[in-house]
Protein backbone atom coordinates (compact mmCIF):
# COMPACT_ATOMS: atom_id res chain seq x y z
CA UNK A 1 0.00 0.00 0.00
CA UNK A 2 1.15 3.51 -1.00
CA UNK A 3 1.74 6.04 2.37
CA UNK A 4 1.55 9.31 2.57
CA UNK A 5 3.52 11.93 4.88
CA UNK A 6 2.82 15.12 6.06
CA UNK A 7 5.09 17.82 7.53
CA UNK A 8 2.63 20.40 9.41
CA UNK A 9 3.98 23.80 10.03
CA UNK A 10 1.75 26.48 11.34
CA UNK A 11 -1.82 27.58 13.42
CA UNK A 12 -4.42 25.27 13.92
CA UNK A 13 -6.39 26.03 11.37
CA UNK A 14 -3.71 24.99 9.37
CA UNK A 15 -3.35 21.67 11.40
CA UNK A 16 -6.41 20.63 10.61
CA UNK A 17 -6.30 21.08 7.16
CA UNK A 18 -3.10 18.65 6.58
CA UNK A 19 -6.10 16.11 8.65
CA UNK A 20 -8.36 17.11 5.43
CA UNK A 21 -5.20 16.53 3.03
CA UNK A 22 -4.82 13.25 5.35
CA UNK A 23 -8.42 12.28 4.31
CA UNK A 24 -8.07 13.03 0.84
CA UNK A 25 -4.85 10.64 0.67
CA UNK A 26 -6.75 8.16 2.69
CA UNK A 27 -9.52 8.15 0.44
CA UNK A 28 -7.27 7.41 -2.50
CA UNK A 29 -6.14 4.46 -0.48
CA UNK A 30 -2.67 5.53 0.85
CA UNK A 31 -2.01 5.32 4.50
CA UNK A 32 -0.01 7.21 7.22
CA UNK A 33 4.20 6.71 6.63
CA UNK A 34 6.19 6.79 9.76
CA UNK A 35 8.05 9.47 8.19
CA UNK A 36 9.38 11.02 5.22
CA UNK A 37 11.72 9.10 4.50
CA UNK A 38 9.12 5.82 4.07
CA UNK A 39 6.81 8.15 2.05
CA UNK A 40 5.22 8.14 -1.63
CA UNK A 41 4.03 11.05 -1.24
CA UNK A 42 5.63 13.76 0.64
CA UNK A 43 3.78 17.04 1.89
CA UNK A 44 4.58 20.16 3.30
CA UNK A 45 1.90 22.06 4.59
CA UNK A 46 3.26 25.35 5.35
CA UNK A 47 2.67 29.19 7.53
CA UNK A 48 4.39 32.03 6.68
CA UNK A 49 3.61 34.20 9.65
CA UNK A 50 6.93 34.57 10.62
CA UNK A 51 10.70 34.55 8.75
CA UNK A 52 11.31 31.42 10.80
CA UNK A 53 8.25 29.60 10.22
CA UNK A 54 9.71 29.60 6.17
CA UNK A 55 13.51 28.96 7.25
CA UNK A 56 12.23 25.57 8.65
CA UNK A 57 10.02 24.85 5.59
CA UNK A 58 13.37 25.78 3.45
CA UNK A 59 15.31 24.05 5.74
CA UNK A 60 13.44 20.36 4.97
CA UNK A 61 13.13 20.64 1.56
CA UNK A 62 16.76 20.49 1.81
CA UNK A 63 16.67 17.28 2.99
CA UNK A 64 13.23 16.38 0.88
CA UNK A 65 15.56 16.85 -2.27
CA UNK A 66 17.86 14.57 -1.19
CA UNK A 67 15.13 11.86 -0.79
CA UNK A 68 13.71 12.89 -3.87
CA UNK A 69 17.17 11.81 -5.40
CA UNK A 70 17.30 8.55 -4.03
CA UNK A 71 13.71 7.69 -4.61
CA UNK A 72 12.65 9.96 -7.93
CA UNK A 73 9.26 8.36 -8.44
CA UNK A 74 8.47 10.27 -5.00
CA UNK A 75 5.56 12.84 -4.88
CA UNK A 76 6.73 15.69 -3.46
CA UNK A 77 4.10 18.73 -2.84
CA UNK A 78 3.87 21.84 -1.03
CA UNK A 79 1.06 23.81 0.26
CA UNK A 80 -0.56 26.19 2.19
CA UNK A 81 -0.06 29.64 3.35
CA UNK A 82 3.53 29.83 2.06
CA UNK A 83 2.84 29.11 -1.97
CA UNK A 84 0.33 31.83 -1.69
CA UNK A 85 1.91 34.70 -0.52
CA UNK A 86 3.05 36.74 -3.46
CA UNK A 87 6.26 35.88 -5.18
CA UNK A 88 6.94 32.64 -2.80
CA UNK A 89 5.35 30.10 -5.73
CA UNK A 90 7.87 31.38 -8.00
CA UNK A 91 10.94 31.22 -5.93
CA UNK A 92 10.27 27.90 -4.91
CA UNK A 93 9.47 26.78 -8.59
CA UNK A 94 13.32 28.05 -9.32
CA UNK A 95 14.32 27.07 -6.09
CA UNK A 96 13.60 23.61 -6.12
CA UNK A 97 12.43 22.11 -9.44
CA UNK A 98 12.17 18.86 -7.89
CA UNK A 99 8.67 19.65 -6.16
CA UNK A 100 5.79 18.23 -8.20
CA UNK A 101 2.54 20.28 -6.36
CA UNK A 102 2.63 23.58 -5.13
CA UNK A 103 -0.76 24.33 -4.08
CA UNK A 104 -1.85 27.90 -1.92
CA UNK A 105 -4.61 27.84 0.48
CA UNK A 106 -7.58 28.24 -1.69
CA UNK A 107 -7.25 24.91 -3.98
CA UNK A 108 -6.09 22.38 -1.07
CA UNK A 109 -9.44 20.55 -1.68
CA UNK A 110 -7.93 19.52 -5.45
CA UNK A 111 -5.04 17.55 -3.98
CA UNK A 112 -6.42 14.26 -5.73
CA UNK A 113 -6.91 15.75 -9.14
CA UNK A 114 -3.51 17.20 -8.47
CA UNK A 115 -1.72 14.00 -7.58
CA UNK A 116 -3.74 12.13 -10.70
CA UNK A 117 -1.92 14.79 -12.84
CA UNK A 118 1.90 14.42 -11.13
CA UNK A 119 1.10 11.06 -11.80
CA UNK A 120 0.78 11.84 -15.87
CA UNK A 121 3.84 13.64 -16.03
CA UNK A 122 2.65 16.97 -15.33
CA UNK A 123 3.72 19.56 -12.67
CA UNK A 124 1.43 21.88 -10.56
CA UNK A 125 1.32 25.33 -9.15
CA UNK A 126 -2.20 26.88 -8.38
CA UNK A 127 -2.46 29.96 -6.08
CA UNK A 128 -5.55 31.05 -7.59
CA UNK A 129 -7.35 33.04 -5.13
CA UNK A 130 -10.70 31.57 -5.90
CA UNK A 131 -11.20 31.89 -2.17
CA UNK A 132 -12.42 27.84 -2.39
CA UNK A 133 -12.90 26.46 1.34
CA UNK A 134 -11.63 23.07 1.90
CA UNK A 135 -15.61 21.81 2.54
CA UNK A 136 -17.11 18.03 1.92
CA UNK A 137 -13.63 16.72 1.61
CA UNK A 138 -12.88 13.25 3.92
CA UNK A 139 -10.82 14.07 7.21
CA UNK A 140 -8.93 11.78 9.29
CA UNK A 141 -8.29 13.55 12.44
CA UNK A 142 -5.85 12.69 14.21
CA UNK A 143 -7.59 12.14 17.81
CA UNK A 144 -9.95 10.13 18.67
CA UNK A 145 -11.22 13.14 21.46
CA UNK A 146 -10.69 16.28 20.84
CA UNK A 147 -11.45 18.02 17.14
CA UNK A 148 -11.21 21.30 15.30
CA UNK A 149 -13.78 22.98 13.15
CA UNK A 150 -13.74 25.50 11.34
CA UNK A 151 -16.68 28.50 11.60
CA UNK A 152 -15.15 30.45 9.99
CA UNK A 153 -11.87 31.26 6.73
CA UNK A 154 -9.84 34.46 6.12
CA UNK A 155 -9.38 37.63 7.51
CA UNK A 156 -10.27 41.13 7.63
CA UNK A 157 -8.08 43.33 10.50
CA UNK A 158 -5.23 44.09 8.24
CA UNK A 159 -3.17 44.41 11.53
CA UNK A 160 0.02 46.17 10.31
CA UNK A 161 2.07 43.28 10.89
CA UNK A 162 0.06 40.47 9.48
CA UNK A 163 0.67 38.84 6.51
CA UNK A 164 -2.94 36.21 7.33
CA UNK A 165 -5.26 38.82 5.19
CA UNK A 166 -3.11 38.23 2.12
CA UNK A 167 -2.76 34.73 2.22
CA UNK A 168 -6.14 33.51 3.46
CA UNK A 169 -8.49 36.57 2.09
CA UNK A 170 -11.08 37.82 3.94
CA UNK A 171 -13.38 36.35 6.06
CA UNK A 172 -16.41 34.13 5.27
CA UNK A 173 -18.67 31.99 7.89
CA UNK A 174 -19.24 28.65 7.42
CA UNK A 175 -23.05 27.88 7.16
CA UNK A 176 -24.49 27.48 10.58
CA UNK A 177 -25.65 24.23 10.37
CA UNK A 178 -23.53 22.85 8.77
CA UNK A 179 -21.24 23.76 11.58
CA UNK A 180 -23.99 22.33 14.00
CA UNK A 181 -24.33 19.33 12.24
CA UNK A 182 -20.78 18.67 12.14
CA UNK A 183 -20.20 19.07 16.27
CA UNK A 184 -23.42 16.67 16.69
CA UNK A 185 -21.71 14.47 14.18
CA UNK A 186 -18.64 14.52 16.24
CA UNK A 187 -20.48 14.39 19.83
CA UNK A 188 -22.45 11.40 18.64
CA UNK A 189 -18.76 9.59 17.95
CA UNK A 190 -17.48 9.91 21.13
CA UNK A 191 -15.18 13.56 20.93
CA UNK A 192 -15.36 15.08 23.93
CA UNK A 193 -13.64 18.10 22.97
CA UNK A 194 -14.38 20.41 19.87
CA UNK A 195 -12.23 23.64 19.30
CA UNK A 196 -13.92 25.91 16.92
CA UNK A 197 -11.40 27.92 14.22
CA UNK A 198 -11.66 31.36 12.99
CA UNK A 199 -8.66 33.44 12.82
CA UNK A 200 -11.33 36.39 14.82
CA UNK A 201 -14.41 34.15 15.94
CA UNK A 202 -16.24 36.67 17.36
CA UNK A 203 -17.00 38.59 14.39
CA UNK A 204 -18.45 35.20 12.70
CA UNK A 205 -21.51 36.00 10.43
CA UNK A 206 -20.79 40.02 10.38
CA UNK A 207 -20.10 40.14 14.44
CA UNK A 208 -22.52 40.08 17.53
CA UNK A 209 -24.67 37.95 18.86
CA UNK A 210 -24.35 35.46 16.04
CA UNK A 211 -21.46 33.68 18.12
CA UNK A 212 -23.13 33.19 20.61
CA UNK A 213 -25.99 32.30 19.29
CA UNK A 214 -23.80 29.26 17.63
CA UNK A 215 -22.28 29.04 21.38
CA UNK A 216 -25.69 28.02 22.42
CA UNK A 217 -26.69 25.72 19.62
CA UNK A 218 -23.61 23.74 20.14
CA UNK A 219 -24.54 23.45 24.05
CA UNK A 220 -27.47 21.64 23.81
CA UNK A 221 -26.73 18.04 23.25
CA UNK A 222 -26.59 15.28 25.04
CA UNK A 223 -23.40 13.52 26.99
CA UNK A 224 -20.11 15.26 28.93
CA UNK A 225 -18.20 17.29 26.60
CA UNK A 226 -16.89 20.46 25.94
CA UNK A 227 -16.64 23.42 23.34
CA UNK A 228 -13.61 25.53 23.22
CA UNK A 229 -12.36 28.55 20.51
CA UNK A 230 -9.88 30.76 19.12
CA UNK A 231 -9.00 32.91 18.48
CA UNK A 232 -10.54 36.25 19.65
CA UNK A 233 -9.75 39.75 18.94
CA UNK A 234 -10.64 42.13 21.78
CA UNK A 235 -12.13 44.20 20.17
CA UNK A 236 -14.95 42.41 19.21
CA UNK A 237 -15.54 40.01 22.18
CA UNK A 238 -18.74 40.92 23.26
CA UNK A 239 -20.29 40.60 26.65
CA UNK A 240 -23.28 38.25 25.28
CA UNK A 241 -20.65 35.72 24.41
CA UNK A 242 -19.39 35.79 28.31
CA UNK A 243 -22.35 35.43 29.80
CA UNK A 244 -22.97 32.18 27.57
CA UNK A 245 -20.09 31.29 28.81
CA UNK A 246 -20.86 31.63 31.95
CA UNK A 247 -24.20 30.18 31.78
CA UNK A 248 -23.26 26.67 29.98
CA UNK A 249 -20.96 24.11 31.39
CA UNK A 250 -20.81 22.97 27.97
CA UNK A 251 -18.84 26.02 27.00
CA UNK A 252 -15.29 26.07 28.51
CA UNK A 253 -13.90 28.45 30.76
CA UNK A 254 -10.88 29.41 28.66
CA UNK A 255 -10.27 31.70 26.45
CA UNK A 256 -7.67 33.47 24.04
CA UNK A 257 -7.38 37.00 23.90
CA UNK A 258 -3.88 38.47 22.16
CA UNK A 259 -3.02 41.35 23.23
CA UNK A 260 0.13 41.87 20.79
CA UNK A 261 1.21 45.12 23.06
CA UNK A 262 0.76 46.71 26.43
CA UNK A 263 1.35 50.72 24.91
CA UNK A 264 -1.43 52.41 23.55
CA UNK A 265 1.15 54.13 20.74
CA UNK A 266 2.38 50.68 19.61
CA UNK A 267 -1.36 48.75 19.44
CA UNK A 268 -2.74 51.77 17.24
CA UNK A 269 0.25 51.23 14.91
CA UNK A 270 -0.56 47.58 14.89
CA UNK A 271 -4.07 48.79 14.05
CA UNK A 272 -5.26 46.93 16.16
CA UNK A 273 -8.41 49.14 17.31
CA UNK A 274 -8.27 49.11 20.98
CA UNK A 275 -5.76 50.70 24.38
CA UNK A 276 -4.31 48.82 26.95
CA UNK A 277 -6.99 50.17 29.30
CA UNK A 278 -10.09 48.91 27.06
CA UNK A 279 -8.45 45.37 27.08
CA UNK A 280 -8.01 45.50 31.07
CA UNK A 281 -11.44 46.63 31.03
CA UNK A 282 -12.69 43.64 28.76
CA UNK A 283 -10.23 40.78 31.12
CA UNK A 284 -12.38 42.64 34.09
CA UNK A 285 -15.71 41.69 32.82
CA UNK A 286 -14.63 38.36 31.78
CA UNK A 287 -13.64 37.71 35.34
CA UNK A 288 -16.73 38.88 36.87
CA UNK A 289 -18.58 36.65 35.08
CA UNK A 290 -16.25 33.75 35.11
CA UNK A 291 -13.88 33.83 37.94
CA UNK A 292 -11.72 31.09 37.59
CA UNK A 293 -11.55 31.52 33.56
CA UNK A 294 -8.42 30.56 32.25
CA UNK A 295 -7.12 33.45 30.21
CA UNK A 296 -4.06 33.31 27.51
CA UNK A 297 -2.47 35.64 24.90
CA UNK A 298 -0.12 36.35 22.37
CA UNK A 299 2.73 39.36 22.74
CA UNK A 300 5.25 40.67 19.96
CA UNK A 301 8.25 42.69 20.87
CA UNK A 302 10.51 44.63 18.67
CA UNK A 303 7.29 45.93 16.24
CA UNK A 304 9.13 49.22 14.44
CA UNK A 305 9.85 52.12 16.79
CA UNK A 306 8.89 50.62 19.94
CA UNK A 307 11.24 51.84 22.78
CA UNK A 308 11.74 50.25 25.97
CA UNK A 309 8.81 52.43 27.77
CA UNK A 310 6.59 50.49 25.38
CA UNK A 311 8.03 47.51 25.88
CA UNK A 312 7.76 48.36 29.38
CA UNK A 313 3.83 48.77 29.04
CA UNK A 314 4.26 44.79 27.56
CA UNK A 315 5.57 44.06 30.96
CA UNK A 316 2.87 46.15 32.83
CA UNK A 317 0.08 44.51 31.15
CA UNK A 318 1.35 41.19 31.83
CA UNK A 319 1.88 41.99 35.31
CA UNK A 320 -1.92 43.48 35.70
CA UNK A 321 -3.19 40.63 34.04
CA UNK A 322 -1.27 37.57 35.03
CA UNK A 323 -2.11 34.92 32.39
CA UNK A 324 -2.53 31.51 32.58
CA UNK A 325 -0.74 31.18 29.75
CA UNK A 326 1.70 33.21 27.22
CA UNK A 327 2.91 32.99 23.73
CA UNK A 328 5.52 35.57 23.12
CA UNK A 329 7.24 36.36 19.44
CA UNK A 330 9.48 38.33 18.00
CA UNK A 331 8.24 40.96 15.74
CA UNK A 332 8.68 39.37 11.66
CA UNK A 333 9.25 41.94 8.86
CA UNK A 334 6.73 40.35 6.03
CA UNK A 335 6.77 41.93 2.80
CA UNK A 336 3.69 43.53 1.75
CA UNK A 337 2.63 44.65 5.13
CA UNK A 338 2.24 48.24 6.70
CA UNK A 339 4.37 47.58 9.25
CA UNK A 340 7.31 46.26 6.99
CA UNK A 341 7.27 49.74 5.55
CA UNK A 342 7.76 51.63 8.64
CA UNK A 343 10.94 53.43 9.37
CA UNK A 344 12.63 52.06 13.05
CA UNK A 345 12.86 48.72 12.69
CA UNK A 346 14.28 47.40 16.17
CA UNK A 347 17.84 45.37 15.65
CA UNK A 348 17.63 42.16 16.68
CA UNK A 349 19.76 42.01 19.92
CA UNK A 350 16.99 44.39 21.51
CA UNK A 351 14.51 42.27 20.57
CA UNK A 352 16.28 39.15 21.58
CA UNK A 353 16.90 41.53 25.17
CA UNK A 354 13.33 42.14 25.14
CA UNK A 355 11.66 38.65 24.50
CA UNK A 356 14.06 37.04 27.09
CA UNK A 357 12.66 39.61 29.69
CA UNK A 358 9.03 38.84 28.93
CA UNK A 359 9.37 35.13 29.15
CA UNK A 360 11.27 35.05 32.43
CA UNK A 361 8.71 37.49 33.75
CA UNK A 362 5.69 35.31 32.67
CA UNK A 363 7.60 31.97 34.13
CA UNK A 364 7.43 33.63 37.28
CA UNK A 365 4.13 34.58 37.17
CA UNK A 366 3.11 31.09 35.84
CA UNK A 367 4.76 29.38 38.55
CA UNK A 368 3.38 31.60 40.91
CA UNK A 369 -0.21 31.30 39.57
CA UNK A 370 0.72 27.12 39.68
CA UNK A 371 1.51 26.86 43.35
CA UNK A 372 -1.78 28.87 44.08
CA UNK A 373 -3.16 26.22 42.21
CA UNK A 374 -2.21 23.42 44.60
CA UNK A 375 -5.33 21.39 46.28
CA UNK A 376 -7.85 22.03 43.74
CA UNK A 377 -9.27 19.97 41.62
CA UNK A 378 -10.07 19.95 37.96
CA UNK A 379 -12.00 17.80 35.47
CA UNK A 380 -9.52 16.64 32.88
CA UNK A 381 -9.91 15.11 29.44
CA UNK A 382 -7.31 12.67 29.59
CA UNK A 383 -6.13 12.78 26.20
CA UNK A 384 -2.73 10.53 26.22
CA UNK A 385 -1.38 7.95 28.67
CA UNK A 386 2.16 6.95 28.56
CA UNK A 387 3.82 4.68 30.84
CA UNK A 388 0.72 5.43 33.48
CA UNK A 389 0.88 8.65 33.63
CA UNK A 390 -1.81 10.54 31.84
CA UNK A 391 -2.02 13.85 30.09
CA UNK A 392 -4.86 16.18 29.67
CA UNK A 393 -6.21 19.44 29.91
CA UNK A 394 -9.23 21.36 32.21
CA UNK A 395 -12.36 23.35 31.31
CA UNK A 396 -9.52 26.11 31.71
CA UNK A 397 -7.07 24.83 29.43
CA UNK A 398 -4.51 23.95 32.03
CA UNK A 399 -2.23 21.10 30.90
CA UNK A 400 -2.10 19.06 33.94
CA UNK A 401 -0.21 15.26 34.50
CA UNK A 402 -1.37 12.72 36.97
CA UNK A 403 -1.06 8.48 37.44
CA UNK A 404 -3.74 6.72 34.55
CA UNK A 405 -5.16 3.69 34.27
CA UNK A 406 -5.47 2.45 30.36
CA UNK A 407 -9.33 2.53 31.10
CA UNK A 408 -9.68 6.45 31.57
CA UNK A 409 -7.98 7.65 27.87
CA UNK A 410 -10.54 9.47 26.57
CA UNK A 411 -12.53 9.95 29.80
CA UNK A 412 -13.11 12.43 31.84
CA UNK A 413 -11.42 12.11 35.66
CA UNK A 414 -11.46 14.23 38.32
CA UNK A 415 -7.24 15.92 38.67
CA UNK A 416 -6.36 17.02 42.32
CA UNK A 417 -3.26 18.84 42.05
CA UNK A 418 -0.38 17.92 44.34
CA UNK A 419 2.84 19.20 43.27
CA UNK A 420 4.47 21.98 40.42
CA UNK A 421 7.28 20.70 38.88
CA UNK A 422 8.88 23.23 36.19
CA UNK A 423 5.77 25.23 35.68
CA UNK A 424 4.17 22.15 35.48
CA UNK A 425 0.43 20.84 36.94
CA UNK A 426 1.03 17.39 38.81
CA UNK A 427 -2.16 15.36 40.34
CA UNK A 428 -3.79 12.37 41.24
CA UNK A 429 -6.82 10.94 39.85
CA UNK A 430 -9.67 11.03 42.71
N1 LIG B 1 -5.91 35.65 14.28
C1 LIG B 1 -5.16 35.40 15.40
C2 LIG B 1 -3.86 34.66 15.15
C3 LIG B 1 -2.86 35.30 14.29
S1 LIG B 1 -1.29 34.58 14.18
C4 LIG B 1 -5.00 36.68 16.15
O1 LIG B 1 -5.40 37.70 15.69
O2 LIG B 1 -4.51 36.65 17.25
C5 LIG B 1 -0.83 34.27 15.84
C6 LIG B 1 0.10 35.28 16.45
O3 LIG B 1 1.28 35.42 15.70
C7 LIG B 1 -0.46 36.67 16.53
O4 LIG B 1 -1.34 36.84 17.60
C8 LIG B 1 0.78 37.49 16.68
O5 LIG B 1 1.14 37.66 18.03
C9 LIG B 1 1.84 36.66 15.98
N2 LIG B 1 2.27 37.30 14.74
C10 LIG B 1 1.53 37.62 13.66
N3 LIG B 1 2.28 38.25 12.73
C11 LIG B 1 3.53 38.33 13.24
C12 LIG B 1 4.75 38.90 12.77
N4 LIG B 1 4.84 39.51 11.60
N5 LIG B 1 5.85 38.79 13.58
C13 LIG B 1 5.78 38.20 14.76
N6 LIG B 1 4.65 37.65 15.26
C14 LIG B 1 3.54 37.72 14.52
FE1 LIG C 1 -3.51 38.68 11.64
FE2 LIG C 1 -4.76 40.56 13.00
FE3 LIG C 1 -6.14 38.94 11.40
FE4 LIG C 1 -5.08 37.99 13.64
S1 LIG C 1 -6.69 39.55 13.50
S2 LIG C 1 -5.02 37.04 11.63
S3 LIG C 1 -3.20 39.14 13.82
S4 LIG C 1 -4.62 40.43 10.75
FE1 LIG D 1 -1.83 29.90 10.21
FE2 LIG D 1 0.63 30.45 9.57
FE3 LIG D 1 -1.20 30.57 7.75
S1 LIG D 1 -0.36 31.02 11.43
S2 LIG D 1 -3.08 31.09 8.82
S3 LIG D 1 -0.55 28.74 8.85
S4 LIG D 1 0.48 31.97 7.98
Amino acid sequence: MKKFFINTYGCQMNVHESEKLAGILYKRGYIHARSNDDADIILLNTCCIRETAETRVLGNLGMIKKIKEKRPEVIVGICGCMPQKSGTADMLKKRCPFIDIIIGTYNMSKLDFYIDAVESGRKIVDIWENEQEMENVPIYRDSKFTAYVNIMYGCNNFCSYCIVPYVRGRERSRDFNDIVNEVRDLIEKGYKEITLLGQNVNSYKGGSPEFSKLLKALSNFDGEYRIKFMTSHPKDLTEDVVEVMASNDKIANYIHLPVQSGSDRILKLMNRKYTASEYIEKINMIRSYIPNVGISSDIMVGFPSETEDDYLRSEELVKKVRYNNLFTFIYSRRSGTVADKMNDQIDIKTKTDRIERLIKLQFDIGNELAKSFIGNTYRVLCEHINDGIGYGKSSCDKSISFNANANVLGEFVNVRITEVKNNKLIGVMI
